[in-house]
């Protein structure tokens, strides 16, 4: 049995193309089944629904052969023990720093004032301000991170932005955009030696797919 690590929403719904290419349909819809593991049309395949950010997890510790995690959460967890043959092209977004409208983001950071940045990507975060040399408080967050310069908690986020609208309706802009973000295959090194041809199978039908919706 392959078992493939999947999170509910967009990465669910643009990794089904890829799965159609390798021959492979999910016979249950997420949004309408209260199941955590999805049949599929091949008796040798089976999808198991977990949150973004346990798909890692899943795959390094061998609880999934297989998972689609985007790159944003694959750095914060650490790539140890997960082999990333692909890049899947899929669920494109950007991690950026976003402030309030009325914050002078560009003097703050000239000046070498600490800033007080509130976001779910602590390790991207301090990466990157180290880098430019900034005096970063990091706080750490779980979701909603634009609340967080509304309120006063943070002066800035670093957080995913996809269409901009989020950043928009809460009087947010970007000012900076970190790194390009889209979703990856992670494969359980131990099971790629064990079950070398379906899930080689897989890759393969997922590589010849890419970019072609
Ligand atoms: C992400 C991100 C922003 C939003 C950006 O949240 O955290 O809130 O999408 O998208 P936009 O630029 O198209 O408005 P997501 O819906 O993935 O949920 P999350 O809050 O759990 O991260």
């Amino acid at each position: 049995m392959i078992t493939l690590a999947l999170s509910k929403g967009r990465i669910f719904d643009e990794t089904l193309p890829l799965l159609k290419a390798a021959g492979i349909e999910v016979l249950e819809d997420p949004e309408k089944s209260r199941k955590l593991i999805l049949p599929t049309s091949h008796p040798g395949v089976r999808v198991v629904l977990v949150r973004a950010s346990d798909v890692p997890t899943y795959v390094q510790y061998g609880g999934a052969d297989l998972g689609v995690t985007g790159l944003d959460t694959l750095i914060e967890h650490g790539s140890l023990g997960l082999y990333q043959p692909l890049d899947l092209q899929i669920a494109r977004c950007r991690v950026s720093v976003a402030v309030r409208s009325d914050f002078d983001y560009t003097s703050a950071v000239r000046q070498g004032s600490r800033l007080k940045v509130a976001t779910k990507y602590v390790g991207i975060a301090r990466e990157f301000f180290a880098a430019k040399g900034v005096h970063v408080d990091l706080i750490k967050l779980y979701g909603s991170m634009e609340l967080a310069p509304l309120t006063g908690l943070a002066d800035a986020i670093v957080d995913l932005v996809s269409t901009g609208n989020t950043l928009k309706a809460n009087q947010l802009v970007e000012v900076e955009r970190i790194m390009d973000i889209s979703s990856r295959l992670v494969v359980n090194q131990a099971a790629l030696k064990l079950k070398q041809q379906p899930i080689r199978r897989i890759i393969d039908a997922f590589a010849g797919a890419i970019g072609k919706n």
